[in-house]
């Protein structure tokens, strides 16, 4: 029997060693092959040039994805933005984690203090002297210790100190505080990740790594030395590490891509899917109606995936284009009615890491089987 196992009430989207055919659509899937590929290929990267790697697991979410980062990919842990997040890796034993942004919540804090107890090293960025304060507050009641980065606004324009100054006086609380570790520094510039061309991305990079070298500079003088210069996305890592500043690389959506990033440039002019990076991640779905001869609608539309980054694209296809969402439908423009009701498009969605987070699991393909499902283990974590 073909659906064996996936009786009434069964509530997940496939099972490991069903044919990819009968994956019930909408879903997540995830080409393993593909994923391996680009998780080693940044790990070789980040090896042969000497940083190390906090994979940013708010793209995916997944504790199987993260362990498979570390396993093969090179990196020590993950990044996640929130503390909800952090709790849900540090649950599945991920042993490093950096939650790269700013906790101010009462409640969270004492969360946030509390993970280390469940193993992992935890460190958090800090862009307030107060925030000094409630932290160390939190591990010396909890009698753990948090790692500290002074996040520095290096044009992004949303979280992080302004000026050199304002780092060293958090630095030094820092060291002076109970409970608490001096890092270094988190200076991610997200603003510019999905610009175009690479000349216009290295431009508002060489601009954020001369206020990150400010601010290291005056740390330094200062006696406070940063251990850790953290930052670097699927968009910038390459400069970052040319910088001879920056330690760590950050990067998230390389390892399943996106419609949205996939058009940006590499230094080749060419598109960074089309070469340095693959699309491991699909909204796999199926033609649901094909009643007027040059439109399909298929069974993915506003609750599978997000558009704020623009259109899904269909992968592997230019004979048919994705037009248009409801909420449960998706209008396909069929010019040569090509398609017909049943037959299935992967498609890659706008955004992964909000698309992700829509989903409860990921279906890993290989060969024409499902090898695994894995559950979005953060998912819905936004607090
Ligand atoms: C602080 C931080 N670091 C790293 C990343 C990873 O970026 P990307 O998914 O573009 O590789 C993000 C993504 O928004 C981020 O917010």
């Amino acid at each position: 029997m073909r659906f064996e196992g996936m009786e009434v009430g069964f509530d997940i989207p496939a099972l490991p060693g069903m044919d990819a055919a009968d994956v019930v659509t909408p879903c997540l899937i995830v080409d393993l092959d593909a994923l391996e590929r680009n998780i080693r290929k940044l790990g070789d990267y980040v090896r042969e040039n000497g940083m190390r790697l906090r994979v940013h697991g708010k793209m995916h979410k997944s504790v199987d994805v993260a362990k498979l980062q570390i396993e093969i990919g090179g990196a020590r842990g993950v990044c996640c933005q929130k503390v909800s997040e952090a709790e849900a890796f540090a649950r599945g034993g991920i042993p490093d984690i950096l939650v790269s942004n700013e906790v101010r919540n009462p409640v969270m804090i004492d969360r946030l203090a509390a993970l280390p107890k469940l193993g992992p090293s935890v460190s958090v960025c800090v862009d307030e002297l107060a925030n000094v304060v409630e932290l160390s507050a939190a591990a010396e009641r909890h009698g753990t210790e948090l790692g500290v980065l002074v996040e520095v606004d290096c044009g992004g324009g949303r979280c992080g100190v302004e000026t050199p100054g304002a780092a060293v006086e958090i630095a030094r609380a820092v060291v002076d505080a109970g409970g608490l570790r001096f890092e270094g520094v988190q200076a991610y510039q997200g603003a510019m990740q999905h610009l175009e061309t690479w000349e216009a991305r290295r431009e508002k990079l060489e601009a954020a790594i001369a206020i990150t070298r400010g601010v290291v500079d005056a740390l330094t003088a200062a006696g406070l030395p940063p251990d850790v210069v953290t930052g670097g996305g699927t968009g910038s890592y390459p400069f970052e590490t040319q910088s001879g500043l920056y330690t760590e690389l950050q990067c998230g959506s390389y390892a399943f891509m996106d419609a949205d990033y996939g058009r940006i440039r590499g230094a080749n002019g060419e598109r960074i899917d089309a070469g340095e990076w693959e699309n491991a991640l699909f909204v796999l779905s199926a033609v649901m109606s094909h009643v007027k001869p040059h439109q399909a609608v298929v069974d993915a539309g506003l609750k599978v995936m997000t558009f704020e980054s623009g259109l899904p694209l269909v992968f592997g296809r230019d004979d048919v284009s994705y037009r248009g969402a409801s909420d449960e439908h998706g209008v396909v423009d069929d010019p040569g009615g090509v398609l017909k009701v049943g037959d299935r498009l992967r498609l890659v969605p706008g955004h992964c890491d909000p698309t992700c987070n829509l989903h409860d699991w990921y279906v890993g393909l290989r060969g024409g089987k499902v090898e695994c499902v894995w559950p979005v283990s953060a998912r819905g974590k936004a607090w």
